[in-house]
């Protein structure tokens, strides 16, 4: 028998593994020492009367491991669904790049999960939410984590707010129910949130299945290129399937037909044989083309409108894991997980995503997380890091430190960190081209008709729960400002003087 490098055998003596492999216990019920169970019915008690007896120490170990069966819910995206795949690059781009899983041709496994945002681990997966839509490359340089969600942009452009955005949309602190009026009263002090809002309460912010949306990177990457050149870049997946939505008046028909209509889609698909895909698409500036809009480029409120795309490879999901806790549960992603090739922006977003990520897993599943089968990189980790809660990684030798002259561990000055030039002074200042409606307002124009009237029936229901009056005119006066037709439409439809939300929105500034 070959005993891989993780293999709980592995520190045994050759012969003795053979002794053990060879004698099966396969179709009997072990306890986890891997010693066979008599009775796993009935509890051993202190004869026929008496109390059950604290030496059933199956009795015991099994209610223990039941107790500890739960991991911490993630603190948002707790309900996903995951699937396995492939990444296939059909593009040279290695003007751009040096990150190998973009070389025309390569096969890279991947791990996709899906999720809501708000929503408790066991809620019903259609919800008025963004949908997370997180891939991990398990590259030939290491696992690189594309965590986007299903809209190009975000509510808001810097980290420091995301507690209380989060706060607000969650669950109420009081009722532990989810309330729109608390989430208007945020996003009245929060202008730049207008453009998702929109997108979120079209149509197309309700998926019918995971696998008719697109998917986008939503912040500026920088791509990196052998000679240290920089380029700016947006990723977007691409749906072959196509994008389709919930329209107001059916969901909760479709809700009351299945709350857990997402996944059971993508698994149905799946086992099917009908495997979905996505193309990969990038959008790229030059590092002086940035400042050339007269928005910022790096602001995740916005989009590239008018950047072209061009297709770099596609994404198949082709497998139903087997263990949901073992994959969904325990995947750990990180948009601070990158590979040679492809380094974070400036995105003021971004960077606070840098940290949290990974800081919430070795909270959530524990420090040697990344040593968790779902999480380890294909490729070998070499470094010295050791020990902490359930370690088991493959770290070997007493040179646990850096440098030593007995076994150095080489490091190639190719993977140094590109150098970014720098100016002005520390500081906490707002960007200054916030550009906070004109966007949405483009989107607006955009819709077809039969879309506008959707948009309007969804947001203006969730409007009519708001109490303030000051914060219902405030959010009417942004929609307002987007578009006019907009605007109108809604103060109608919330009962509201369209004449004071036109004064109000005339008094904001682009
Ligand atoms: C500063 C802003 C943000 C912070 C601090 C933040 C933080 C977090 C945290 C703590 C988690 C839970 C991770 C875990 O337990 O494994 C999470 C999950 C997630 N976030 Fe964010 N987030 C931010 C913004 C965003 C944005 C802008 C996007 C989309 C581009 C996004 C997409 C996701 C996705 C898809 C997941 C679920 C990943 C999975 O399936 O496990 N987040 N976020």
């Amino acid at each position: 028998m070959a005993t891989s490098a993780r293999h709980p055998l592995r520190y045994l003596p050759a012969a003795l593994i053979v002794a053990f492999t060879s004698t099966s216990f396969a179709a009997n019920l072990t306890r986890d020492n891997g010693s066979p169970v008599g009775d796993n019915q009935n509890s051993q008690t202190a004869g026929p009367a008496g109390p059950v007896v604290l030496q059933d120490s199956q009795l015991i170990e099994k209610l223990q491991r039941f107790d500890r069966e739960r991991i911490p819910e993630r603190v948002v995206h707790a309900r996903g669904t995951g699937a396995f795949g492939e990444f296939v690059a059909d593009t040279d781009i290695s003007d751009l790049t040096k990150a190998q899983v973009f070389t025309p041709g390569a096969h890279t496994p991947v791990f996709v999960r899906f999720s809501t945002v708000m929503g408790y681990r066991g809620s019903p997966e259609q919800a008025r939410d963004p949908r997370g839509f997180a891939t991990k490359f398990y590259t030939q340089q290491g696992n690189w984590d594309l965590v986007g969600i299903n809209w190009p942009i975000f509510f808001i452009r810097d980290a420091i707010k995301f507690p209380d955005f989060v706060h607000a949309n969650k669950p109420s602190a009081v009722t532990g129910v989810q309330d729109a009026n608390l989430a208007f009263d945020f996003f009245a002090h929060t202008p730049e949130a207008t453009s998702m809002l929109t997108h979120l309460y079209t149509v197309q912010g309700m998926p019918d299945s995971y696998r008719h949306m697109d998917g986008f990177g939503v912040h500026a990457f920088k791509l990196v290129n052998a000679k240290g050149e920089v380029h700016y870049v947006k990723f977007h997946w691409k749906s072959v399937q196509g994008i389709h939505g919930i329209r107001p008046q059916d969901i909760p028909t479709s809700i009351g037909k299945d709350w857990n209509l997402m996944s059971n889609d993508l698994y149905t698909a799946l086992k099917n044989g009908d495997y979905p895909k996505w193309d990969l698409t990038i959008q790229v500036l030059k590092p002086d083309e940035l400042a050339q809009f007269d928005y910022d480029a790096l602001d995740d409120t916005k989009i590239w409108s008018t950047v072209p795309e061009r297709k770099i490879g596609t994404l198949t999901l082709n497998r139903v894991p087997d263990n949901y806790f073992q994959t969904t549960e325990e995947s750990a992603f990180a948009p601070s997980r990158m590979v040679p090739g492809i380094e974070p922006s400036e995105d003021r977003m971004l960077q606070g995503r840098l940290f949290s990520y990974a800081d919430t897993q070795i909270y959530r599943i524990g420090t040697n997380y990344n040593e968790l089968p779902i999480n380890r990189p294909l490729a070998t980790v070499t470094n010295n890091n050791q020990d902490g809660l359930m370690n088991f990684g493959d770290r070997k030798g007493d040179v646990n430190y850096e440098p030593s002259g007995i076994a150095e561990l080489a490091q190639d000055p190719q993977y140094k960190y590109v150098q970014t030039p720098l100016a002005g002074t520390t500081q906490q200042q707002a960007i200054h081209k916030t550009l906070n409606f004109r966007q949405a307002g483009e989107y607006y124009r955009s819709l077809s008709a039969q879309d506008k009237g959707d948009l309007v029936t969804a947001l203006s229901a969730d409007l009519n729960h708001v109490t303030s009056e000051t914060n219902k005119y405030t959010m009417l006066s942004y929609f307002y400002k987007a578009d006019v037709d907009y605007g109108t439409r809604l103060a109608g439809a919330t009962h509201a003087d369209v004449s004071r939300v036109a004064a109000q929105a005339a008094k904001l500034s682009d």
